[in-house]
């Protein structure tokens, strides 16, 4: 059995050699410095500390040194090892801290920054306002009554007491769904809501009736194709004109102000007997264009008064085609143009505004959702 060399030259041992670990710490040194960013931090690591390293495996190699030896092999490769952990450690501190100031830079959020300039969008006006009228009617017991805007041609008019030959028939001028003797049509008023409300149920009725009514107009600066009104009806024991005129009078102030003075002027309508149409003063000249040159008023046509809808007490006839007692039962009915009314309050003046859905106009009418 042979002795432990005693001769051994440590320095003949090529990992130990005292230039070999000064040049692997240099190495390592060197490369650590040079590491740009964590990742190549995390390679150098594997190359100059990992398992593999030139430093690791002159380490491994201490243990085959003679014992005089090996404390001073130890000495130099665990300095040399300790001088690279402690490289890499605070190059590691150094690269985390310029990661973190670079991220809250590009990461940065600017909480002044607008979030809301995609709109969130609107009801028409159109809209907003048959909810406003209806809401007003609701809040004086009414019912909010609805019909379809595909209507049978005999609640549109035969029950209206629009007979076929009737000359007011000709005046709606009517979309026909497939052909004139279809009997279904595109509703020209929303009077048939009247009907189908009696029909429905019995009195005391007092129903309001917003939607879309269509008529074949050409789209211009005062007509539309499509357009709204608003139908009143209230069927009750005792119900006069004076009862008409006092509802009427409270829908035009809640719609135009309280100062809103009205008239009723004769009218004819079919299914109404009287039949009136009821005016708005003119709230541009309150009347005094009138007759006077001077003062010429662009608004009403120096007319004084600006017309807003018919209405009428239900005429016994519609009465008895509903199954309603016309000796027990009377009632008033008014039937108004919304879009009027909207340009009216508004002062707006092309009805193709209204249609045409350019948020530039219904902007100016609010927001509201
Ligand atoms: N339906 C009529 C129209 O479109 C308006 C109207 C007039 C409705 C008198 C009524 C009424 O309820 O009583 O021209």
């Amino acid at each position: 059995m042979s002795a432990p060399n005693k001769n051994y030259d440590p320095v003949q041992v090529t990992p130990l050699n005292a230039d070999e670990v000064e040049h692997a710490r240099a190495d390592a040194l060197a490369a650590i410095e040079k590491a740009a960013d964590l990742d190549a931090l995390k390679t150098v690591r594997l190359e100059h500390a990992g398992d593999r390293s030139p430093l690791a495996l002159a380490n491994r190699e201490i243990g085959a040194l003679p014992p005089a030896a090996r404390a001073d092999a130890g000495k130099r490769v665990g300095l040399a090892r300790r001088a690279v952990s402690d490289a890499l450690a605070a190059r590691q501190g150094e690269l985390e801290r310029e990661r973190d100031e670079r991220v809250l830079v590009e990461e940065a959020v600017d909480v002044t920054l607008p979030w809301d300039r995609a709109p969130a969008g609107a009801r028409h006006p159109l809209t907003t306002i048959q909810e406003r009228v209806a809401e007003l009617f609701l809040a004086m017991g009414y019912e909010w009554s609805e019909g379809p805007e595909v209507e049978a041609e005999w609640y549109n008019f035969d029950a209206l007491n629009l007979p076929p030959d009737h000359p007011a028939r000709t005046t709606q001028d009517t979309f026909w769904v497939t052909s004139p003797d279809s009997g279904v049509v595109l509703r020209t008023q929303t009077s048939p809501v009247q009907i189908r409300t009696m029909l429905r149920r019995r009195p005391p009725i007092y129903a309001v009736s917003p939607g879309k009514v269509y008529r074949t107009d050409e789209l211009d600066a005062t007509h539309t194709p499509v357009f709204s009104q608003v139908e009143g009806l209230v069927v009750d024991e005792g119900i006069t004109m004076a009862h008409l005129r006092g509802t009427l009078d409270n829908f035009a102030r809640a719609m135009f102000g309280e100062d809103m003075v009205t008239r009723l002027r004769p009218s004819y309508f079919p299914f109404t007997e009287p039949s009136a149409e009821m005016d708005l003063q003119c709230w541009v000249c309150h009347g005094e264009s009138v007759g006077n040159p001077d003062r010429a008023c662009r608004t009403c046509s120096s007319e004084g008064w600006i017309e807003w809808g018919g209405c009428g007490m239900v005429n016994p006839r519609v009465l008895v085609a509903c199954g309603v007692d016309p000796e027990r039962y009377s009632g008033f009915a008014f039937g108004m143009g919304l879009e009027r009314t909207l340009m009216s309050r508004h002062g707006a003046e092309d009805m193709r505004d209204l249609v045409e859905g350019d948020v530039r106009f219904t902007r100016a009418f609010g927001t509201e959702i």
